[in-house]
């Protein structure tokens, strides 16, 4: 395995070593500096370790640093201090992609385009991707808006256009904020079991950001919870449902048990995180 070069890598990727975690989060901290205020710690220590093919949901309440972690995982912020390493296989042009909390889409592109956006950097032919673009768009029930800007989308469905444009390229790492936020409950029911289906079809190392608890046990191996601000990991439980798995899983006593025990963990820190933005006014 190779390691991304804008990460630090703890040791060496000798071919006689175990296979390294695909993250690591070591006693990764981050702080913002911005003018005229004191700075903001935002997020840690962090420690977390991610498995090849895993897929990691984060809970935490909001402001705790849960998309600070995904941008520090992404490599698009650097820790403040400690250490993030991602192993990837070096087969993909684009190991990673990342679903935005605010979609991330370009406004002048149409909605094809913004999905074509990565894959043309993959280098692939132009009608091999149109017919990559076009798949993803019918699953994401966009093909009728293909050729629509996203000034002309509502809000789900342009952060449609954002999942699409990231599973699109079939990176190794996936990284989703909270990818199903703006989507109506029925259409986030639909969605769920798509990405379970495509996750089930084709295992990726996923981290997930999700406010919503059953949303996280629906989908995740593993449900790390994070503190309020600065986020650290404070709980972290293996979800043993069996895959493939689907919606059904919802009715399971056991499925109830441990949305019972994520809230008692959760709570205290989203009053806490709550309390805190209080005492700043
Ligand atoms: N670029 C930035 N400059 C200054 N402060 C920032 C910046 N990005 C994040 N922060 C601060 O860091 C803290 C964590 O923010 P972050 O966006 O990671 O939280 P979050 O857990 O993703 O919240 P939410 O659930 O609301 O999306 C917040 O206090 C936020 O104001
Ligand atoms: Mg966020």
């Amino acid at each position: 395995m190779d390691q991304i070069d804008h990460l630090t890598a703890p040791g060496s990727t000798g071919e006689e070593k175990p296979a390294a975690p695909r993250i690591t989060v070591r006693d990764a901290t981050r702080s913002f500096v911005t003018a005229g205020r004191s700075a903001v710690h935002a997020m840690g220590p962090m420690d977390l370790t991610i498995g090849d093919d895993e897929f990691l949901c984060v809970v935490g309440p909001s402001g705790c640093g849960k998309s600070t972690l995904l941008k520090i995982i992404a490599g698009l912020l650097a820790p403040s201090s400690g250490e993030v390493a991602i192993n990837v296989s070096g087969e993909h042009r684009i190991p990673i992609a990342m679903v935005f909390q605010d979609y991330g889409i370009y406004p002048w592109k149409t909605v094809r385009a913004n999905v074509d956006l990565g894959l043309r950097l993959t280098g692939r032919p132009s009608a091999e991707r149109r017919e990559i673009v076009d798949d993803w768009l019918a699953r994401l029930g966009l093909t009728e808006f293909a050729d629509a800007y996203p000034g002309a989308l509502s809000g789900g469905m342009r952060q449609r256009v954002s999942v699409a444009r990231a599973l699109a390229i079939d990176p190794e790492v996936l990284l989703m904020d909270e990818p199903f936020a703006a989507l109506d409950a029925q259409l986030r029911e639909v969605l769920q079991e798509e990405l379970l289906a495509i996750w089930q079809a084709r295992r990726r190392t996923v981290v997930f950001v999700t406010h919503s608890l059953e949303e996280a046990l629906l989908l995740g191996d593993r449900v790390v919870v994070m503190s309020a601000r600065p986020g650290r990991v404070i709980a972290d439980i293996n979800v043993p449902f069996e895959r493939p798995r689907t919606g059904a899983v919802r009715t399971d006593a056991l499925f109830a048990k441990l949305r019972g025990e994520l809230r008692t963990s959760l709570q205290p820190q989203v009053t806490a995180q709550f309390d805190a933005g209080k005492d700043k006014r």
